[in-house]
């Protein structure tokens, strides 16, 4: 049985469907402690491929895009999923909206920062294999979880 009191039954509803339970957050939460050491490196990474794909021009700064960046996944692996968690992933899938990108960009980048993710959790954790492919799962669960968040509030069909 989960600890965490969803008021959003859509939420509630987003974790049972990814079976996020409490060891797959414990799993991310140690995961998270990997990778955010590495985090500023795959944001760099991940401007860079924004840059090539063309679109540096939408954006107005990115040092600060890049500490939005940082402060968006830090709020996720806090593992709190408070409504100002979903409050924020919200504002970011409207953000893409309104300055005109596709569901499908957003998806590739998703797709893009947890497979830098996977690979930082791959070459980090080298004693334990099981825990390893634990780690990388429930990294995988919470991506979907964000990516599915954003999309839906893209799409206006996520309720308050
Ligand atoms: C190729 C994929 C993506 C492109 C081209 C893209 C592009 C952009 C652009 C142009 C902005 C506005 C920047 C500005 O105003 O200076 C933005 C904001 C943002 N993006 Fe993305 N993005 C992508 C994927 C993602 C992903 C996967 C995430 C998930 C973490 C994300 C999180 C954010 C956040 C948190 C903001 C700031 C929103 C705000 O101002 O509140 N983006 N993005």
């Amino acid at each position: 049985m989960m600890n965490i009191h969803f008021t959003n039954p859509d939420i509630a509803r987003r974790f049972s469907y990814l079976e996020i339970d409490e060891s797959v957050i414990e799993d991310a939460k140690y995961g998270w402690l990997i990778i955010r050491n590495e985090l500023n490196a795959i944001l760099e990474k991940f401007l860079h491929k924004m840059d090539v794909l063309g679109f540096a021009d939408q954006i107005a700064d990115a040092h600060e895009l890049k500490l939005k960046l940082y402060r968006h996944w830090a709020n996720l692996f806090s593992c709190s999923f408070s409504n100002d968690y979903i409050e924020q992933v919200r504002r970011s899938g409207i953000a893409h909206r309104e300055v005109g990108l596709e569901p499908a960009h957003l998806t590739i980048g998703y797709a893009f920062i947890i497979d830098e993710m996977i690979k930082v959790l791959e070459k980090k954790i080298t004693d334990d294999p099981a825990r390893r492919v634990r780690t990388i799962r429930a990294i995988n669960k919470l991506g979907a979880l964000d990516a599915g968040i954003a999309l839906s509030s893209y799409n206006a069909v996520l309720l308050d």
